[in-house]
C-alpha cells in the first residue's frame, strides 16, 4: 500500500520534478541555493539502475535549461546505490562517469551523498577515480559520527576535495559510531574547522544551533571569507533560520528531495526528531 504525499509534504517538495521547479525558484528568490535530491536508494537490478542514472542526467539537463531559460540555480545529489555500486562496483562506476560527463558539460556540481557503512569505503575509493577528472563538478560527504572520518577528512583534505560535513543518519553499531551527540558534536567540530583550514569550499550541513554557532565563531575568528563555506540545511526543516542565516551575510544551500520514492527518507527524517512527528501531524490537518 502507497501512503498519501500528505504525509511528507513537509520534508519532500514534490513527487514529480514539475512540482519541484517552483519551489527551487522561490527559494533562489529568498536568496537560498539548492541541491535536488531525486530520492531513491538502493536498486539491485542493472537495468533499473541504468534508467536512475539516465533520470539523473535529464535532472542536469532539464537544471541547465532552467539556468539559462530563468535563471535558476542548484545543484544536484545522488546516492551511489541507486546508479550500481552495490550490484557491482565497476558497473556503479561506469554510471558515475557517464552521469559525471554531463555535470561537465552542462557544468552542475553532483554531490555524492554518503549511505551507511557498507558502502562508506566504496563510496571514498569511487569518488577518488573520477575525482581527478572532474575535481570541480563532483564532490563528497563526511559523517562525523562514524569513527573513521578523522582519516577520511585528512584523505579528502589532501586532494583538495569538496566534503559535505554532517553528523550521519544511519544506524551503524557503536562499534564504528559515537553514539553519544556530546562525542558526535565534538567531532563535528574538529572536523569543521580541520575542513574549514585545509579543505576546499566545504559545507556544513546541519540544523544544530550549537554547531552553526560553532562554525560562524570560528570563521569570525580565523577571518575565513563568508563565501569560503556554505552552511546546508534540509528542505523543511527550519525555514525562518535557513533565511536568517543568508541575512546573515552567509551562503546557505537547501537540500530539496522530490520523487515518489519518499519514504525511506521520510522515515529518517522521523526518527531523528520526535517533533518532526507533529510537524507531519499537523500537516495532516492543512489544506
Ligand atoms: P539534529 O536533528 O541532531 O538536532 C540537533 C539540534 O538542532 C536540536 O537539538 C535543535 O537545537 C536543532 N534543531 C534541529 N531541528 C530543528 C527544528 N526543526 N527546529 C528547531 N531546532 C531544530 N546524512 C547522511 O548520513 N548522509 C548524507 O549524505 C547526508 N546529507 C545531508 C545533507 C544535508 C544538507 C543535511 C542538512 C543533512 C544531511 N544528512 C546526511 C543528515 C545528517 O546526517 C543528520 O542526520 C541530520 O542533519 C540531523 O542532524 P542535525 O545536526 O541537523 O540536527
Amino acid at each position: 500500500m502507497r501512503l498519501p504525499f500528505i504525509l511528507a509534504r513537509r520534508f519532500v517538495a514534490a513527487e514529480t520534478l514539475e512540482g519541484t521547479l517552483p519551489i527551487v525558484h522561490e527559494l533562489n528568490r529568498k536568496g537560498l541555493l539548492v541541491t535536488l535530491d531525486l530520492l531513491g536508494e538502493y536498486i539491485d537490478e542493472k537495468a533499473l539502475a541504468n534508467e536512475a542514472c539516465d533520470l539523473y542526467i535529464d535532472l542536469l539537463r532539464t537544471l541547465s535549461r532552467e539556468r539559462a531559460e530563468h535563471g535558476l540555480r542548484a545543484t544536484i545529489s545522488i546516492k551511489l546505490s541507486m546508479i550500481g555500486q552495490k550490484i557491482d562496483y565497476d558497473f556503479g562506476l561506469g554510471n558515475l562517469k557517464r552521469l559525471l560527463a554531463v555535470a561537465r558539460q552542462t557544468d552542475i556540481f553532483v554531490r555524492l551523498d554518503m549511505e551507511g557503512s557498507d558502502v562508506t569505503e566504496s563510496t571514498l575509493s569511487m569518488f577518488e577515480e573520477v575525482y581527478p577528472d572532474y575535481p570541480d563538478h563532483v564532490g563528497i560527504v563526511l559523517q562525523a559520527y562514524l569513527k573513521r572520518t578523522a582519516q577520511d577528512v585528512e584523505r579528502m583534505c589532501a586532494l583538495k576535495a569538496r566534503v559535505r560535513l554532517c553528523k550521519g543518519a544511519y544506524k551503524e553499531p557503536a562499534s564504528i559510531a559515537y553514539q553519544n551527540m556530546d562525542d558526535i558534536r565534538a567531532r563535528f567540530i574538529e572536523y569543521m574547522q580541520h575542513l574549514l583550514l585545509h579543505g576546499r569550499y566545504p559545507a556544513i550541513a546541519t540544523h544544530d544551533d550549537r554547531l552553526i554557532d560553532a562554525t560562524k565563531r570560528f570563521v569570525a575568528e580565523k577571518s575565513i571569507d563568508r563565501d569560503a563555506f556554505e552552511f546546508q540545511m534540509l528542505y523543511g526543516i527550519r525555514p525562518e533560520t535557513q533565511v536568517q542565516i543568508v541575512q546573515e551575510g552567509y551562503r546557505m544551500r537547501i537540500y530539496v528531495p522530490y520523487g515518489r520514492m519518499w519514504l525511506p527518507y521520510f522515515t529518517r527524517r522521523l526518527r531523528e526528531r520526535k517533533e518532526n512527528i507533529w510537524f507531519v501531524l499537523t500537516n495532516l490537518f492543512r489544506k
